[in-house]
């Protein structure tokens, strides 16, 4: 498994790949790497010959006074699982490799990134879709794999490729979770064993709504009022947002119908957490 620290080394692993005629898949991650990675990278595997893993904790998604500084950074043990998972190359660069000026270039996405969590993380969506940008020209793959549980992203990512006729094909993966629902994520591992235990009422909260519609509902905001209920049993926690949203639009829908997302973000002491799940409503 090459480890390329340098945009130039992974392009020429790729270029090399490209010769003796193999698809080329990327997963972009920000390292930290656990079961929801490692299930990225396996249909990555399933559906492209030569499967490249970037991993960059990308500081232009990060807000003032967020995670950056404290981001776990594991490189030894994210590599052992990457050629655990017969990834064929690493891309790790450092961020002046990433951004060696002043950054005057952006892609940005409107209207998608205002709702959810565009709302407390101004900018996140702008930082995210300029890396991914970078990363597909850097990397040229085939396909790229990202995770149902960052809901919001997926829809932002998907639209950018679109409206920019990027030469690529987006896969969207199904949510890892841990045996009591936590969507896993690199975040958890902020949680002390408390908050932990408290966590898995996000995924409860969720899993309500999908029973109420289920049993036939359809009214939002009395949907929303028992999900918040649900939450409310952990005192510790404080919700952000517990939204019904169109699935491709991302805008508000009552009653709900057709493809919609059910999405929550909620704080524990100083993590901040998101889960989602897709209901189709017919
Ligand atoms: O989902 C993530 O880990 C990041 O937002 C991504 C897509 C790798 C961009 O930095």
């Amino acid at each position: 498994m090459l480890v390329a620290e340098t945009i130039g080394e992974i392009r020429r692993n790729v270029r090399q790949a490209r010769t003796e005629g193999k698809t080329m898949g990327l997963v972009p991650t920000m390292g930290a790497l656990h079961a929801g990675h490692a299930s990225l990278v396996e249909v990555a595997r399933a559906r492209c010959d030569h499967v490249v893993v970037s991993i960059f904790v990308n500081p232009t998604q990060f807000g003032p006074g967020e995670d950056l500084e404290k981001y776990p950074r594991p490189l030894e043990k994210d590599l052992e699982l990457c050629r655990a998972h017969g990834v064929a190359a690493v891309f790790a660069p450092t961020p002046a490799e990433m951004y060696p000026r002043e950054k005057l270039t952006w892609v940005t996405v409107e209207k998608l990134t205002t709702p959810l969590c565009g709302r407390s993380r101004p900018g996140h969506f702008r930082g995210v879709t300029t890396v991914c940008a970078k990363l597909f020209n850097i990397v040229g793959p085939d396909v790229a794999f990202f995770g149902q549980k960052d809901a919001q992203q997926a829809v932002v990512i998907r639209r950018m490729v679109a409206d920019l006729n990027l030469p690529l094909e987006i896969v969207i993966c199904p949510t890892v979770r841990e045996p009591d629902g936590l969507a896993v994520s690199s975040r958890n591992q902020y949680l002390n064993p408390q908050q932990r235990r408290d966590a898995a009422i996000i995924y409860q909260s969720l899993e309500k709504c999908r029973t109420l519609v289920e049993a036939g509902a359809r009214d939002a905001d009395e949907i929303r009022a028992q999900m918040q209920a649900t939450l409310a049993q952990v005192p510790a926690l404080e919700a952000e947002y517990v939204e019904i949203v169109d699935a491709e639009t991302l805008r508000p829908v009552d009653p709900l119908a057709g493809k919609v997302l059910v999405a929550i973000a909620a704080h524990l002491g100083a993590t901040r957490l998101i889960d989602n799940i897709s209901l189709d409503i017919r």
